[in-house]
Protein backbone atom coordinates (compact mmCIF):
# COMPACT_ATOMS: atom_id res chain seq x y z
CA UNK A 1 0.00 0.00 0.00
CA UNK A 2 1.54 3.53 -0.79
CA UNK A 3 -0.05 6.80 0.00
CA UNK A 4 1.28 10.04 -1.81
CA UNK A 5 3.75 11.70 0.75
CA UNK A 6 4.69 15.50 0.32
CA UNK A 7 8.30 15.50 0.11
CA UNK A 8 11.57 12.70 -0.62
CA UNK A 9 14.82 13.57 0.31
CA UNK A 10 16.52 10.23 -1.06
CA UNK A 11 20.19 9.86 -1.57
CA UNK A 12 21.10 11.16 1.74
CA UNK A 13 23.56 10.28 4.33
CA UNK A 14 21.45 10.55 7.96
CA UNK A 15 23.56 11.70 10.49
CA UNK A 16 22.36 11.50 13.96
CA UNK A 17 24.78 11.54 17.16
CA UNK A 18 24.39 7.39 17.06
CA UNK A 19 24.97 6.95 13.13
CA UNK A 20 25.48 7.43 9.96
CA UNK A 21 24.30 5.46 7.34
CA UNK A 22 23.06 6.07 3.70
CA UNK A 23 19.14 6.40 3.26
CA UNK A 24 15.97 8.89 3.03
CA UNK A 25 13.31 10.55 4.64
CA UNK A 26 9.79 10.68 3.68
CA UNK A 27 7.60 13.88 4.97
CA UNK A 28 3.72 14.58 5.12
CA UNK A 29 2.03 17.15 6.88
CA UNK A 30 5.22 18.43 7.93
CA UNK A 31 6.32 15.49 10.07
CA UNK A 32 8.87 12.53 9.56
CA UNK A 33 6.26 9.33 7.83
CA UNK A 34 9.04 7.07 6.83
CA UNK A 35 12.64 7.01 7.12
CA UNK A 36 14.81 3.95 5.35
CA UNK A 37 16.94 2.89 2.36
CA UNK A 38 16.53 5.34 -0.78
CA UNK A 39 14.83 2.57 -2.47
CA UNK A 40 11.41 1.98 -0.11
CA UNK A 41 10.70 5.15 0.17
CA UNK A 42 6.50 5.98 -0.60
CA UNK A 43 5.49 7.94 -3.73
CA UNK A 44 5.70 11.60 -3.31
CA UNK A 45 4.97 15.01 -4.87
CA UNK A 46 8.43 16.40 -4.48
CA UNK A 47 11.61 14.04 -4.46
CA UNK A 48 15.07 15.73 -4.01
CA UNK A 49 18.07 13.07 -4.82
CA UNK A 50 20.62 15.01 -2.17
CA UNK A 51 23.47 12.91 -3.99
CA UNK A 52 24.89 11.17 -1.07
CA UNK A 53 25.62 14.33 1.04
CA UNK A 54 24.28 14.65 4.78
CA UNK A 55 20.78 15.34 6.45
CA UNK A 56 21.02 16.54 9.84
CA UNK A 57 18.12 17.36 11.90
CA UNK A 58 17.49 21.03 11.84
CA UNK A 59 20.21 22.68 14.54
CA UNK A 60 18.44 24.60 17.94
CA UNK A 61 20.18 28.10 18.91
CA UNK A 62 18.72 28.32 22.34
CA UNK A 63 20.37 31.69 22.66
CA UNK A 64 19.27 34.51 20.30
CA UNK A 65 18.57 38.09 20.85
CA UNK A 66 15.38 39.33 17.85
CA UNK A 67 15.27 42.79 19.42
CA UNK A 68 11.69 43.13 18.69
CA UNK A 69 9.70 44.97 20.08
CA UNK A 70 11.73 48.13 20.72
CA UNK A 71 14.56 47.38 19.01
CA UNK A 72 13.96 46.99 15.57
CA UNK A 73 16.88 49.07 14.29
CA UNK A 74 19.09 46.59 15.38
CA UNK A 75 17.26 43.45 14.36
CA UNK A 76 13.86 42.18 13.30
CA UNK A 77 12.31 39.03 13.61
CA UNK A 78 11.88 38.84 9.57
CA UNK A 79 16.02 38.94 9.61
CA UNK A 80 17.11 37.56 12.50
CA UNK A 81 15.05 34.18 10.82
CA UNK A 82 16.32 34.63 7.58
CA UNK A 83 19.72 34.92 9.14
CA UNK A 84 18.77 31.50 11.01
CA UNK A 85 17.17 29.18 7.88
CA UNK A 86 20.70 30.21 5.95
CA UNK A 87 22.86 29.09 8.95
CA UNK A 88 20.97 25.33 9.43
CA UNK A 89 19.07 26.68 12.45
CA UNK A 90 14.73 25.54 12.79
CA UNK A 91 14.26 26.72 16.14
CA UNK A 92 15.56 30.10 17.69
CA UNK A 93 14.53 30.94 21.53
CA UNK A 94 14.58 34.55 21.91
CA UNK A 95 15.64 36.38 24.64
CA UNK A 96 13.13 38.74 26.86
CA UNK A 97 15.92 41.92 27.07
CA UNK A 98 13.25 44.03 24.44
CA UNK A 99 11.31 46.75 25.04
CA UNK A 100 8.67 46.36 26.71
CA UNK A 101 10.88 43.54 28.26
CA UNK A 102 8.73 40.02 27.97
CA UNK A 103 7.92 40.11 31.76
CA UNK A 104 4.32 39.36 31.67
CA UNK A 105 1.88 37.29 30.09
CA UNK A 106 0.57 40.27 27.79
CA UNK A 107 4.30 41.09 26.79
CA UNK A 108 4.77 36.94 25.83
CA UNK A 109 1.46 36.81 23.52
CA UNK A 110 2.54 39.93 21.96
CA UNK A 111 5.86 38.94 21.17
CA UNK A 112 4.80 35.70 19.92
CA UNK A 113 1.86 37.83 17.56
CA UNK A 114 4.57 39.46 16.18
CA UNK A 115 7.19 36.75 15.63
CA UNK A 116 4.53 34.49 14.23
CA UNK A 117 4.21 37.30 11.38
CA UNK A 118 8.10 37.49 10.03
CA UNK A 119 9.35 34.22 11.34
CA UNK A 120 10.84 32.00 8.89
CA UNK A 121 11.86 29.21 11.41
CA UNK A 122 10.04 27.93 14.69
CA UNK A 123 10.80 29.93 18.14
CA UNK A 124 10.50 30.50 21.40
CA UNK A 125 10.07 33.42 23.62
CA UNK A 126 11.87 33.67 26.95
CA UNK A 127 10.05 35.41 29.94
CA UNK A 128 11.93 37.51 32.48
CA UNK A 129 12.83 36.77 35.50
CA UNK A 130 12.86 40.24 38.21
CA UNK A 131 11.69 41.16 41.36
CA UNK A 132 8.11 42.42 40.73
CA UNK A 133 6.92 39.77 38.28
CA UNK A 134 7.18 36.67 40.47
CA UNK A 135 3.35 36.18 40.25
CA UNK A 136 3.59 36.79 37.11
CA UNK A 137 5.74 33.32 35.74
CA UNK A 138 2.87 30.87 36.04
CA UNK A 139 0.77 32.85 33.58
CA UNK A 140 3.95 33.65 31.38
CA UNK A 141 4.29 29.92 30.98
CA UNK A 142 0.66 29.59 30.11
CA UNK A 143 0.66 32.34 27.92
CA UNK A 144 3.05 30.08 25.64
CA UNK A 145 6.84 30.93 27.33
CA UNK A 146 8.99 28.26 26.50
CA UNK A 147 11.71 28.92 29.05
CA UNK A 148 13.23 31.61 31.45
CA UNK A 149 15.82 33.88 31.68
CA UNK A 150 17.20 35.04 35.01
CA UNK A 151 19.92 38.04 34.50
CA UNK A 152 22.60 37.99 37.26
CA UNK A 153 25.33 40.32 36.33
CA UNK A 154 23.01 42.64 34.43
CA UNK A 155 23.35 46.32 33.84
CA UNK A 156 20.38 47.03 31.31
CA UNK A 157 18.00 48.75 33.52
CA UNK A 158 14.78 47.10 31.02
CA UNK A 159 16.08 43.60 32.61
CA UNK A 160 17.49 44.02 36.16
CA UNK A 161 19.15 41.79 38.31
CA UNK A 162 16.74 40.33 40.53
CA UNK A 163 18.53 40.25 44.28
CA UNK A 164 18.95 36.51 45.59
CA UNK A 165 15.97 36.76 48.15
CA UNK A 166 13.69 37.22 45.13
CA UNK A 167 15.98 34.89 42.34
CA UNK A 168 14.90 32.24 45.14
CA UNK A 169 11.43 33.02 44.81
CA UNK A 170 10.99 32.78 41.41
CA UNK A 171 12.90 29.68 40.97
CA UNK A 172 10.22 28.29 43.31
CA UNK A 173 7.72 29.11 41.06
CA UNK A 174 9.71 28.01 38.24
CA UNK A 175 9.81 24.87 38.84
CA UNK A 176 6.18 24.53 39.25
CA UNK A 177 5.65 25.39 35.49
CA UNK A 178 8.41 22.49 34.52
CA UNK A 179 10.42 24.98 32.49
CA UNK A 180 13.86 25.34 32.86
CA UNK A 181 15.61 28.28 33.46
CA UNK A 182 18.36 30.07 31.34
CA UNK A 183 21.07 32.26 33.44
CA UNK A 184 23.71 35.19 32.78
CA UNK A 185 25.61 33.95 35.66
CA UNK A 186 27.50 36.84 36.60
CA UNK A 187 28.13 38.32 39.76
CA UNK A 188 26.42 42.09 39.26
CA UNK A 189 28.46 43.67 42.91
CA UNK A 190 31.66 42.36 41.36
CA UNK A 191 30.87 43.70 38.02
CA UNK A 192 29.85 46.91 39.42
CA UNK A 193 32.65 47.53 41.81
CA UNK A 194 35.32 46.44 38.97
CA UNK A 195 33.56 48.60 36.27
CA UNK A 196 33.84 51.51 38.66
CA UNK A 197 37.55 51.10 39.37
CA UNK A 198 38.29 50.87 35.95
CA UNK A 199 36.38 53.95 34.85
CA UNK A 200 37.70 56.27 37.74
CA UNK A 201 41.49 54.91 36.51
CA UNK A 202 40.34 56.60 32.79
CA UNK A 203 41.05 52.89 31.12
CA UNK A 204 38.07 52.49 28.34
CA UNK A 205 39.49 49.69 26.34
CA UNK A 206 38.99 46.20 25.50
CA UNK A 207 41.21 44.95 28.33
CA UNK A 208 39.28 47.07 31.14
CA UNK A 209 36.28 45.43 29.91
CA UNK A 210 37.73 41.85 30.46
CA UNK A 211 39.10 43.19 33.84
CA UNK A 212 35.81 44.35 35.07
CA UNK A 213 34.33 40.70 34.12
CA UNK A 214 36.82 38.96 36.27
CA UNK A 215 36.90 35.22 36.38
CA UNK A 216 35.74 34.98 39.94
CA UNK A 217 32.40 37.05 39.21
CA UNK A 218 31.43 34.42 36.80
CA UNK A 219 32.62 31.26 38.92
CA UNK A 220 30.79 32.47 41.36
CA UNK A 221 27.41 32.84 40.04
CA UNK A 222 27.18 29.59 38.74
CA UNK A 223 28.67 28.00 42.22
CA UNK A 224 25.24 30.72 43.40
CA UNK A 225 23.05 29.66 41.05
CA UNK A 226 24.12 25.69 40.77
CA UNK A 227 23.34 25.54 44.91
CA UNK A 228 20.06 27.48 44.40
CA UNK A 229 19.02 24.74 41.56
CA UNK A 230 19.70 22.35 44.06
CA UNK A 231 17.58 24.03 47.02
CA UNK A 232 14.90 24.74 45.10
CA UNK A 233 14.69 22.05 42.77
CA UNK A 234 14.82 24.26 39.55
CA UNK A 235 16.01 22.89 36.21
CA UNK A 236 19.17 25.96 35.11
CA UNK A 237 20.65 26.33 32.35
CA UNK A 238 24.21 27.90 32.13
CA UNK A 239 24.41 30.67 29.37
CA UNK A 240 27.48 31.51 27.02
CA UNK A 241 29.83 29.52 29.06
CA UNK A 242 32.85 31.23 29.24
CA UNK A 243 35.29 30.81 31.78
CA UNK A 244 37.70 27.53 32.32
CA UNK A 245 37.50 28.34 36.61
CA UNK A 246 33.57 27.44 35.50
CA UNK A 247 34.14 24.09 34.16
CA UNK A 248 34.59 22.04 37.66
CA UNK A 249 31.57 24.34 39.13
CA UNK A 250 29.42 22.97 36.15
CA UNK A 251 31.13 19.11 36.70
CA UNK A 252 30.41 19.24 40.15
CA UNK A 253 27.05 20.03 40.31
CA UNK A 254 26.69 17.95 37.56
CA UNK A 255 27.87 15.21 39.72
CA UNK A 256 25.85 15.49 42.69
CA UNK A 257 22.67 15.52 40.09
CA UNK A 258 21.72 19.34 39.89
CA UNK A 259 19.49 19.45 37.03
CA UNK A 260 21.81 21.97 35.20
CA UNK A 261 23.01 22.25 31.37
CA UNK A 262 25.41 24.66 29.71
CA UNK A 263 26.14 25.91 26.29
CA UNK A 264 28.65 27.82 24.67
CA UNK A 265 29.31 29.58 21.63
CA UNK A 266 31.57 29.76 18.86
CA UNK A 267 33.44 33.14 20.01
CA UNK A 268 34.46 31.56 23.48
CA UNK A 269 35.59 28.04 21.35
CA UNK A 270 37.63 30.12 18.91
CA UNK A 271 38.78 33.53 19.73
CA UNK A 272 40.72 34.74 22.22
CA UNK A 273 41.55 38.41 23.15
CA UNK A 274 44.73 37.96 21.16
CA UNK A 275 42.06 38.44 18.03
CA UNK A 276 40.92 41.38 19.24
CA UNK A 277 42.66 43.51 16.90
CA UNK A 278 41.30 41.36 13.71
CA UNK A 279 38.01 41.36 15.28
CA UNK A 280 38.33 44.92 14.96
CA UNK A 281 39.21 46.29 18.54
CA UNK A 282 36.08 47.24 20.88
CA UNK A 283 33.92 45.58 18.52
CA UNK A 284 34.89 42.06 20.08
CA UNK A 285 33.34 43.93 23.17
CA UNK A 286 30.68 41.08 24.50
CA UNK A 287 29.40 39.91 27.97
CA UNK A 288 30.73 38.10 29.61
CA UNK A 289 33.96 38.56 27.70
CA UNK A 290 36.12 36.42 25.31
CA UNK A 291 39.12 35.54 27.92
CA UNK A 292 42.66 35.45 27.13
CA UNK A 293 44.33 32.29 25.25
CA UNK A 294 44.18 28.84 27.54
CA UNK A 295 40.24 29.50 28.07
CA UNK A 296 39.50 28.02 24.44
CA UNK A 297 40.89 24.64 25.51
CA UNK A 298 39.28 23.87 28.61
CA UNK A 299 35.94 24.82 26.92
CA UNK A 300 36.29 22.50 24.17
CA UNK A 301 37.47 19.71 26.57
CA UNK A 302 34.36 20.25 28.51
CA UNK A 303 32.18 20.21 25.25
CA UNK A 304 33.77 16.54 24.27
CA UNK A 305 33.32 15.57 27.72
CA UNK A 306 29.81 16.33 27.97
CA UNK A 307 29.91 18.93 30.94
CA UNK A 308 29.07 21.86 28.42
CA UNK A 309 26.35 19.98 26.62
CA UNK A 310 25.64 22.39 23.87
CA UNK A 311 26.50 25.53 21.12
CA UNK A 312 24.58 28.37 20.93
CA UNK A 313 25.66 31.45 19.50
CA UNK A 314 24.47 34.83 21.81
CA UNK A 315 22.99 35.94 18.34
CA UNK A 316 23.36 39.78 19.81
CA UNK A 317 23.39 42.34 16.87
CA UNK A 318 24.03 45.73 17.06
CA UNK A 319 24.55 48.18 14.17
CA UNK A 320 27.91 49.32 12.77
CA UNK A 321 28.20 52.42 14.56
CA UNK A 322 27.33 50.85 18.07
CA UNK A 323 29.88 48.38 17.39
CA UNK A 324 33.06 50.98 16.09
CA UNK A 325 33.10 53.52 19.38
CA UNK A 326 36.44 54.89 20.78
CA UNK A 327 35.29 54.20 24.43
CA UNK A 328 34.32 50.77 25.27
CA UNK A 329 31.87 51.65 28.00
CA UNK A 330 30.07 53.18 24.81
CA UNK A 331 30.76 49.76 22.39
CA UNK A 332 27.40 48.20 22.49
CA UNK A 333 28.18 44.38 23.26
CA UNK A 334 27.43 41.14 21.34
CA UNK A 335 27.58 40.17 17.36
CA UNK A 336 25.39 37.85 15.16
CA UNK A 337 25.43 34.70 15.84
CA UNK A 338 22.93 32.49 14.21
CA UNK A 339 24.07 32.45 10.87
CA UNK A 340 27.82 31.88 11.11
CA UNK A 341 27.48 28.95 13.87
CA UNK A 342 27.43 25.94 11.70
CA UNK A 343 30.09 27.00 8.98
CA UNK A 344 32.24 27.74 12.11
CA UNK A 345 31.65 24.34 13.51
CA UNK A 346 31.46 22.51 10.36
CA UNK A 347 35.20 24.11 9.77
CA UNK A 348 36.57 22.79 12.93
CA UNK A 349 35.01 19.11 12.00
CA UNK A 350 36.60 19.47 8.88
CA UNK A 351 39.62 20.16 11.04
CA UNK A 352 38.57 17.36 13.08
CA UNK A 353 38.38 19.02 16.57
CA UNK A 354 35.13 17.08 16.70
CA UNK A 355 32.95 14.19 14.36
CA UNK A 356 30.08 15.48 12.40
CA UNK A 357 27.78 12.77 14.88
CA UNK A 358 28.96 14.63 17.29
CA UNK A 359 28.12 18.05 16.34
CA UNK A 360 24.63 17.21 15.50
CA UNK A 361 24.94 16.13 18.97
CA UNK A 362 25.52 19.40 20.47
CA UNK A 363 24.02 21.78 18.15
CA UNK A 364 20.13 19.40 17.66
CA UNK A 365 20.06 16.93 19.95
CA UNK A 366 21.00 18.29 23.30
CA UNK A 367 19.07 21.76 22.99
CA UNK A 368 15.88 19.97 21.91
CA UNK A 369 16.13 17.72 25.59
CA UNK A 370 17.29 20.23 27.45
CA UNK A 371 14.01 22.05 26.62
CA UNK A 372 12.06 19.22 26.71
CA UNK A 373 11.02 19.57 22.97
CA UNK A 374 13.24 16.10 21.82
CA UNK A 375 12.55 13.79 19.62
CA UNK A 376 10.05 16.54 17.85
CA UNK A 377 12.86 18.80 17.32
CA UNK A 378 16.82 17.93 17.13
CA UNK A 379 15.90 14.20 15.90
CA UNK A 380 15.80 11.89 12.33
CA UNK A 381 13.33 9.73 13.57
CA UNK A 382 9.21 9.27 12.39
CA UNK A 383 6.81 11.25 13.92
CA UNK A 384 10.07 14.17 14.54
CA UNK A 385 9.02 17.36 12.59
CA UNK A 386 10.34 17.65 9.33
CA UNK A 387 13.45 20.50 10.43
CA UNK A 388 15.85 19.24 8.28
CA UNK A 389 19.17 20.83 7.10
CA UNK A 390 21.23 19.30 3.87
CA UNK A 391 25.24 20.01 4.14
CA UNK A 392 27.57 20.58 1.76
CA UNK A 393 31.08 19.59 3.57
CA UNK A 394 33.20 21.24 0.80
CA UNK A 395 31.84 24.69 0.59
CA UNK A 396 34.24 27.41 0.93
CA UNK A 397 33.26 30.52 1.53
CA UNK A 398 35.04 33.39 3.59
CA UNK A 399 32.57 35.50 6.28
CA UNK A 400 31.47 38.79 4.94
CA UNK A 401 29.40 40.76 7.24
CA UNK A 402 28.06 42.81 4.59
CA UNK A 403 26.06 39.39 3.26
CA UNK A 404 24.53 38.93 6.19
CA UNK A 405 20.73 38.32 6.78
CA UNK A 406 21.26 39.67 9.77
CA UNK A 407 20.68 43.38 10.08
CA UNK A 408 23.83 42.76 12.29
CA UNK A 409 26.92 43.16 10.15
CA UNK A 410 29.71 43.11 12.57
CA UNK A 411 31.39 39.89 12.97
CA UNK A 412 34.44 38.87 14.79
CA UNK A 413 34.85 36.31 12.68
CA UNK A 414 35.02 38.86 9.68
CA UNK A 415 37.42 37.52 6.81
CA UNK A 416 37.57 33.95 8.23
CA UNK A 417 37.46 30.96 5.65
CA UNK A 418 34.94 28.35 6.81
CA UNK A 419 34.68 24.65 5.37
CA UNK A 420 30.95 23.24 4.98
CA UNK A 421 27.72 25.00 5.25
CA UNK A 422 24.12 24.39 5.31
CA UNK A 423 22.92 24.36 1.85
CA UNK A 424 18.78 23.75 1.98
CA UNK A 425 17.05 24.05 5.12
CA UNK A 426 13.42 22.80 5.82
CA UNK A 427 11.25 24.01 8.52
CA UNK A 428 8.31 21.08 9.11
CA UNK A 429 8.64 19.97 5.55
CA UNK A 430 9.19 24.04 3.90
CA UNK A 431 11.89 24.90 1.78
CA UNK A 432 13.38 27.75 3.72
CA UNK A 433 17.19 28.52 2.24
CA UNK A 434 18.14 26.98 -0.47
CA UNK A 435 21.98 27.31 -2.08
CA UNK A 436 22.21 29.98 0.51
CA UNK A 437 19.56 32.20 -0.25
CA UNK A 438 16.15 32.44 1.22
CA UNK A 439 13.45 30.00 -0.11
CA UNK A 440 10.33 30.50 1.67
CA UNK A 441 7.72 33.66 2.73
CA UNK A 442 8.05 34.68 6.21
CA UNK A 443 5.62 33.34 8.57
CA UNK A 444 6.73 29.72 7.98
CA UNK A 445 8.22 29.92 11.58
CA UNK A 446 5.81 29.48 14.47
CA UNK A 447 5.83 29.01 17.83
CA UNK A 448 6.86 26.26 19.88
CA UNK A 449 4.40 24.61 21.40
CA UNK A 450 4.30 23.90 25.59
CA UNK A 451 6.87 20.89 26.25
O1 LIG B 1 26.98 40.84 24.90
C1 LIG B 1 25.80 40.80 25.25
N1 LIG B 1 24.84 41.32 24.47
N2 LIG B 1 25.48 40.27 26.45
C2 LIG B 1 24.24 40.34 26.97
O2 LIG B 1 24.02 39.86 28.04
C3 LIG B 1 23.18 41.05 26.22
C4 LIG B 1 23.46 41.09 24.78
C5 LIG B 1 22.61 42.06 24.02
O3 LIG B 1 21.38 42.03 24.21
O4 LIG B 1 23.14 42.83 23.21
ZN1 LIG C 1 22.53 36.89 25.49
Amino acid sequence: MSTMVDLVIRDALLVTPEASRPGAVAVDGGRIVAIGRSDAMPAARRVIDIGGRPLIPGALDVHTHVREPGFSHKETWATATAAAAVGGVTTIFDMPNTNPPTGNAAAVREKIAIAARQAHVDFGVYGYVGETNIGDLRSMADAGASAFKLFLGSDNPLVPCPNDGAVLDAMAQIRQTGLRCTVHAENTPILNWRGAQMKAAGRDDLSAHLAQHADIATVEAVQRIALFSEWTGCKIHIAHENCRHAVPVIAAAKRRGVDITAETCPHYLLLSMDDAEQAGGNALRVKPPVREAGHADALWAALLDGTIDMISTDHAPHPAQEKHRASIWETSPGFPGVETSMRLMLTEVAAGRLTLRHYVKLACEAPARAFGLWPRKGALVVGADADLVVLDLNHRETVRGGQFQSLGKVTPFEGRETIGRASQTFVRGTLVMDNGGLAGAPGVGRPLQRP
